[in-house]
């Protein structure tokens, strides 16, 4: 048997493997080991065994297998640098395998790469920072935030880019077990240092209240599930999180916290008082900057009304204006309009045929430091801006009505809408007599690797053609 000690790093596991094949070593005769691991005792590295097989100096290597075998490395498994060779070796003779689902080593791959996912998801989720003073180069003081966080498999390096771009302005550190990512804002550079204990990370500080009160007001007692919740966030993952010790007092006034929230159903907030009775657009764009039908309006920027084609007969109703769209006062002009006007552009949509608009005429966000960071309307607030919606479809008469994303269908198709099952299908609704949903664009920006992106673009863009065909009469 010819032992290799592999360390933690998938482009070293790359080359040995390389080596490996070049040199004609079966599966069976080779052992690489995780090198985290202790070596047995009894550890012999020389090997008087020769190859016995083909010597390969080309490997096929498919990105199926290549996607998968990265994010199957970082998993603790201590047996996944074995697997992976033995698939690697496979593949130059069946260059179907990763297709071949019933495989034993396919699906041990595949199962791996699903836990690591889902450990990758919890990391973007869970991780809280709490915030430090410090002196930078030239003893000015400058802020640090740091958090501690365990993941269960060494995901620090996949990890990384997602806390980059989110949290691109303020200077990070991550402090894990196995390794420690820090983001320098100035140089907009990541670094990575050896693994540390909890202890290392700061105990106290304001951000905990801050979270604390975040967490509190969107506590919704009505839905309170302890099993769901321990299901959505294990046990496990409890420890991290700040607002945990608010959770026992918040689980105790749940009742009341019901009771009270049906005594106000009856006064919702609604833009139904300030929403004009003419339903034109120059009157329905002059009377929105007065709205005040819920509190959203008291954050924002600006009120965004919607614009395009005056008789258009396509609407687009998006969820809320973003950061960009807040900004400029008018809807799409940031990412996701980006991502939709080439869908248009590819369909050969002319502008004229289209308006544009949102279910929520305010941007909702969090502010994080610098950063304002989207949040989705809850209920209250698209109930309480549908008047303006009402009025604008009145005002436009489109033939038909294509909700982006689940809070526009939820505003109009109902809040049991689900998105995924009914996309594309075209439905009556008191608001428009032909309306149906797709994929919002964020949506296709978000998706976790190329592939779903391709599919969730292609589902966004199927169901915009029917919408568009429809609403020229060409089905
Ligand atoms: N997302 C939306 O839903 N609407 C916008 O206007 C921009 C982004």
């Amino acid at each position: 048997m010819r032992v290799l000690r592999v360390p933690p790093d998938f482009e070293v596991w790359r080359t040995m493997a390389r080596e490996a094949l070049r040199e004609g070593w079966a599966p069976e005769q080779m052992d690489f080991q995780d090198n985290t691991v202790p070596a047995p005792m009894n550890l012999d590295l020389s090997s008087t065994e020769s190859p016995q097989s083909r010597n390969i100096e080309h490997p096929f290597v498919p990105k199926t297998f290549l996607e998968s075998a990265k994010l199957g490395a970082v998993h603790r498994d201590s047996d996944r640098w074995n697997l992976l060779y033995r698939l690697l070796f496979r593949l130059q003779r069946n260059r179907e395998l990763m297709r071949v689902e019933i495989d034993d080593d396919v699906a041990h791959l595949k199962q791996m790469e699903q836990q690591v996912r889902r450990d990758l998801h919890k990391m973007h989720a869970f991780v809280r920072f709490r915030k430090i003073e410090e002196a930078d180069a030239a003893g000015k003081p400058q802020e640090h935030f740091i958090a501690w966080y365990r993941p269960d498999h060494r995901i620090v390096p996949l990890a990384a880019p997602f806390f980059a771009e989110r949290f691109a302005i303020m200077r990070w550190t991550v402090l894990t077990p196995d390794e420690t990512m820090s983001w320098d804002p100035e140089a907009k550079a990541l670094s990575f240092g050896p693994g540390v204990g909890k202890e290392a990370a700061p105990q106290e500080d304001e951000l905990e209240d801050l979270w604390r009160t975040y967490y509190g007001s969107i506590f919704n007692p009505a839905r309170l599930n302890p099993s769901a919740m321990r299901n959505e966030m294990p046990v496990r993952y409890w420890q991290h999180l700040p607002e945990v010790t608010l959770l026992p007092v918040l689980m105790q006034q749940a009742e009341s916290r019901v009771a009270t929230m049906v005594t106000r159903q009856s006064r919702q907030p609604s833009a139904a008082p300030f929403v004009p009775e003419e339903h034109t657009l120059p009157v329905l764009r002059a009377a929105m900057p007065s709205c005040k039908g819920c509190d959203l309006y008291k954050y924002a920027t600006q009120v965004v009304p919607g614009v395009g084609g005056a008789h258009a007969p396509l609407m687009l109703v998006g969820e809320q204006p973003g950061d960009q769209e807040d900004i400029k006062g008018a809807p799409f002009v940031g990412p996701a309009g980006r991502v939709l006007r080439q869908a248009m552009e590819e369909l050969g949509i002319v502008d004229s045929n289209i308006f544009m608009t949102n279910a929520v005429k305010h941007f909702k966000f969090v502010q994080r430091g610098k950063l304002r960071l989207h949040q989705n309307p809850r209920s209250g607030e698209l109930n309480a801006c549908r008047p303006w919606l009402a009025a604008e479809i009145e005002a436009v008469k489109p033939k038909v009505v294509l909700c982006l994303g689940a809070s526009a269908a939820k505003s109009l198709l109902g809040g049991t809408f689900a998105l995924m099952k009914e996309r594309g299908v075209i439905k009556p609704t008191p608001y428009a007599d032909q309306v149906l949903a797709t994929i919002h664009p964020s949506a296709v920006l978000r998706a976790r690797d190329e592939q779903s992106r391709d599919s969730l673009y292609q589902f966004m863009k199927d169901d915009l053609a029917l919408a568009y065909s429809t609403a020229l009469g060409k089905t």
